[in-house]
């Protein structure tokens, strides 16, 4: 990799001295994957940038790639992806997988590497589920925090995506998302803001929908003032691949580099837009000088370093690891099913899955994995013994005669362990599921299985919830594996086995049916638009406010030990609250618990969800060992965002403090008072009375001014009846409390 050239102060010369022309070629790019630089007379001025997918893996492709033909690409290591990661809740295995993406991109000659995908689950069905962490905001952006940290250590930029509420495939490139601005702010942009403080990524990616009713790509309000002006981004906006169809309008809203190129439209448009005099020089200098900045962030000096690839295939083993879900392991006779004894005779393996793995979801994240591991084949090299294979079903087509065979053989063997999980296409980018359905000729099978054979372990591969409700209610022990990427196998071998102690936990709810989740009536939505109708009430959030029944609850996951928790403390700074607890590894074997804490304000103006995440950690102890974990709170994890204040509120009272190992299993609790916010906002005569009460200034006024002498005197009764009455109606109720012009005298005075 060539010098780049150097300092801001260089920069900025730079920006002043390009011709217009120049500049317009850096903010479209050249190719599919480059942009353009600047050249003269055979110099190179500014070193065009080279971009690549994505988000568990470089996909790097050797000449100038399309984009859909996905599979030709340089052999990259093929991490888990985001679900497998993000159910590992582990902060620093993030990291590493982070600095590790980076350090492959480096080697590749890769300045961008488009990830990590930050969107929320909202609903199950999610095509591109696979690509992103969790149902929840803090989950996901804390731990894409960590991702976009490693890959910039490594001097190659994170493209954080898709800005904003991109949360389905259907119409991605033109639907609306409908989302009011509470939900907005709580749920869908707060994972970008927290991976966007925390993790200070070099670009953002807008995506390709509208919300509420304006492209992305064009709106001022969210790539400039939310994500400039109030979080601080200073890095460029770079588009998604064909999501923008008004460069000009784009640019006005802060996007600073379209893709891919050449983009022949995109820069006529600011050919005209200039010669019109819509937009003028300066408008491009914003974007041009965020380009030069970006392209000096990714200046590396040394040649990179070749990554090893036998520690990057460990690593993803780690990762795949600690991300697989010990679901359910049931006694059966003498005790759990799980972990399996690798001398144990008669073991036997089914489902086509267990052989041909796979690895990662589709679409533009799918990398070409360095090496490919199967199940089948390392649980084969753990065992002491002979291990059986049934195929058990096709991925292709509905065979009989596979599931018969299988059915024959488990009648000769001790264990059964059943691989099961969505084909190929049952999920990607481009398009939602249907239902949440394992293929009817694996649920027969399972079914089957476990009618007649006691110790059956049932390995799900998928990348998003699948329902197990009733079919799988008799299997005593259920490990979800997710899409591991390229060292799964030995991953699932190392959890079955022991070798590994289960630590994952789910990152989104495994709901019972998907009629009951919350996006269940408007997903993918109609007309060009999804409304996001359930509110902030996404995920668990919605499970616990109805209190309805799940398959397995957000944060589940068992361990082959056990923790217990010592008492909750908290000190309370008025402003920082420290929160403290002893948690104990009471079981005989090594293991790692996390430790979630969920916050639960009372209602106040607004409806709450009964617990939101807002920290968690996780923590390796040896048997008996103890350990204490310790978690800052501030003010804002207690807040909401008020939308008629546009501005985060705390309305304060009793709020509990859970520390817990699920959203339904809260182990220790405490509660705590919190102060609210003084709201001091001006009222005006269309407040209700009981905000005027409530108003610091105007409240004790209006109860001294009016307490007496009055027609209805204030009383309990009156407030709580006329509480909701606007002022201005108060007032024309001849006698009531006031007049109009006793109103106006109130409401002069209110500082
Ligand atoms: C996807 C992005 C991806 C880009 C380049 C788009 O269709 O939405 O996530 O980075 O293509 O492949």
């Amino acid at each position: 990799m060539g010098d780049r050239a150097g300092t801001a102060v260089e920069t900025a010369v730079i920006a002043e001295d390009l011709t217009v022309r120049e500049k317009i070629a850096l903010l479209v790019g050249a190719d599919f994957w480059s942009t353009s630089g600047v050249t003269r007379e055979g110099v190179e001025i500014v070193e065009p940038l080279q971009l690549a997918d994505g988000p568990h893996g470089v996909r790097k492709q050797p000449t100038e790639g399309d984009h859909l033909g996905i599979g030709n690409a340089i052999p990259a290591t093929c991490f888990p992806p985001a679900v497998t990661l993000g159910s590992t809740w582990d902060r620093g295995m993030a990291r590493r997988v982070g600095a590790a993406l980076g350090a492959e991109a480096a080697a590749r000659d890769v300045d961008v590497l488009l990830g990590p995908g930050v969107n929320i689950k909202r609903s199950p069905l999610g095509g591109r589920n696979f690509e992103y962490f969790s149902e929840d905001p803090v989950l996901a952006g804390d731990l894409a925090a960590e991702v976009i940290a490693g890959i910039q250590e490594q001097g190659v930029a994170a493209s954080l995506k898709h800005f904003a509420v991109n949360n389905q495939e259907t119409d991605r490139m033109r639907i609306s998302a409908d989302v009011d601005e509470r939900a907005l702010r709580e749920v869908y942009l707060e994972a970008f803001r927290r991976a966007i403080e925390g993790g200070r990524p070099w670009t953002v990616m807008s995506s390709y929908n509208k919300v509420n009713g304006e492209f992305v790509a064009e709106s001022r309000a969210l790539l400039t003032d939310v994500l400039r002006g109030e979080w601080g981004f200073d890095g460029a906006v770079v588009s998604d691949w064909g999501g923008v169809s008004d460069r000009t309008a784009s640019l006005k809203a802060g996007l600073d580099l379209q893709m891919p190129g050449p983009a022949i439209a995109g820069r006529e448009d600011l050919e005209r837009a200039l010669e019109s005099g819509e937009i003028d020089e300066l408008d491009l200098d914003a974007s041009v000088r965020r380009i030069l900045a970006l392209t000096e962030r990714t200046r590396r000096s040394d040649v990179a370093t070749v990554p090893d690839d036998d520690a990057h295939h460990r690593l993803a083993r780690d990762a795949a690891e600690r991300g697989m879900v010990l679901l359910r392991n049931d006694p059966v006779d003498d005790g759990p099913v799980l972990p399996l004894d690798p001398s144990a005779t008669g073991v036997l393996i089914v489902g086509e899955l267990a052989r041909s793995p796979r690895l990662q979801g589709s679409g533009s994240s799918q990398v070409v994995p360095t090496r490919r591991e199967s199940p089948l084949d390392e649980l084969r090299a753990r065992f002491d013994e002979e291990v059986a294979f049934e195929p058990g079903y096709s991925l292709e087509d509905h065979d009989d005669a596979l599931a018969d065979a299988a059915c024959a053989a488990a009648t000769r063997a001790t264990t059964v362990v059943l691989f099961l999980g969505l084909p190929e296409n049952a999920e990607s980018e481009g398009y939602d599921r249907p239902h949440l359905d394992l293929p009817a000729a694996q649920v027969e099978l399972a079914q089957r299985l476990l009618a007649n054979h006691s110790r059956v372990v049932i390995v799900l591969q998928n990348g998003a919830p699948v329902v197990l409700s009733s079919w799988a209610d008799t299997a005593p022990a259920i490990v979800e594996m997710w899409l591991a990427g390229q060292a799964g196998g030995s991953a699932i071998t190392r959890v079955l086995t022991g070798d590994a102690n289960p630590s994952g936990r789910l990152a989104e709810t495994i709901p019972l049916r998907l009629e009951d989740t919350s996006a269940f009536a408007t997903f993918p939505g109609e007309a060009g638009h999804v409304r996001h109708g359930e509110g902030v009430f996404v995920g668990y959030r919605h499970h616990d406010l109805i209190d309805g029944p799940v398959g397995f609850p957000f944060g589940h996951g068992l361990s082959y030990t056990a923790f217990e928790y010592g008492n909750v403390a908290v000190r309370d700074a008025g402003e920082k609250f420290r929160v403290t607890a002893t948690i104990t590894n009471t079981g005989d074997r090594f293991g790692a618990e996390v430790v979630q804490l969920y916050v639960g304000v009372p209602d106040g103006d607004v409806r709450r969800a009964p617990r939101e995440l807002k920290a968690f950690a996780r923590v390796e102890l040896d048997s008996g060992e103890s350990a204490n974990v310790e978690f800052a709170l501030e003010r804002r994890d207690f807040a909401y965002w008020d939308v008629r204040g546009g501005k985060w509120k705390v309305d304060g009272g009793r709020v509990s403090v859970w520390l817990g190992s699920s959203s339904r299993d809260l182990r220790s609790h405490t509660v705590l008072d919190v102060e609210p916010d003084v709201d001091t906002a001006a009222l005006d005569q269309w407040a209700s009375l009981s905000e005027a009460l409530r108003h610091p200034v105007v409240g004790p006024r209006l109860r001294d001014g009016v307490s007496t002498g009055a027609y209805f005197p204030m009383s309990e009764d009156l407030e709580r009846m006329a509480g909701d009455m606007p002022l201005r109606l108060i007032a024309d109720f001849e006698g009531m409390l006031f007049d109009r012009a006793q109103l106006a005298g109130l409401l002069d005075r209110q500082a």
